[in-house]
């Protein structure tokens, strides 16, 4: 596991090759077994193939140009009758994490899209995809092989700084 934490990073060059469906599968596996506040599971995906829905997110969005070229995105949005309390993004950050985390184990490069809570973005996403007043967009992640592999290289973020014991 730690091996797979290290060596995750954002991804934002993609080779051509599709992402086979048993891996899409485990990848929204993986989402799913993310933990959540009363267990609600307040979640939904939009799986996107559509390489002209892909290059016109990287159009009309900002920072997700790597969709020009990635074969594979999740959208992870919110079902709004789910959500009980104002934790509920933290949920989704959870099963956006697992989908990233599933990504380095099966060599798939990946990076997260920020779209919730930015209005403007969130806008741009639900029309994009169609998404119902019921839903709401909360992450993109882009996804595919990497042109690179050595994306996968570990680099240390460690910051003995940043640890307090017991007390602040
Ligand atoms: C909430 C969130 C939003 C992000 N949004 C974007 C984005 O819109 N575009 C992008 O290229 N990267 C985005 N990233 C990826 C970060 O830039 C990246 O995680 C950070 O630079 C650290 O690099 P690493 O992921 O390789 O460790 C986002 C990451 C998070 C957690």
């Amino acid at each position: 596991m730690l091996e797979i934490i290290n060596n995750r990073r954002s991804c934002r060059a993609f080779s051509s090759q599709e992402v086979e469906k048993e891996k899409v599968d485990l990848l929204l596996r993986a989402a799913m077994q993310a933990p959540s506040a009363h267990n609600e599971q307040p979640w939904a995906f939009i799986v996107v193939t559509d390489k002209n829905l892909l290059f016109k997110y990287a159009e009309e969005v900002k920072s997700a140009t790597m969709l020009k070229e990635a074969p594979l995105a999740i959208v992870v949005c919110a079902l709004r009758d789910k959500i009980k309390t104002p934790l509920y993004q933290q949920d989704l950050a959870a099963a956006t994490q697992n989908i990233l985390l599933q990504a380095t184990s099966l060599g798939l490069g990946s990076c997260w899209l920020g779209v919730a809570p930015r209005a403007e973005r969130m806008e741009q996403v639900r029309a994009l995809f169609n998404i119902p007043e019921e839903a709401e967009p909360f992450s993109t992640i882009a996804l595919g092989y990497p042109k690179d592999n050595s994306i996968f290289n570990f680099r240390d973020n460690f910051n003995p700084e940043v640890i307090h014991y017991n007390r602040w």
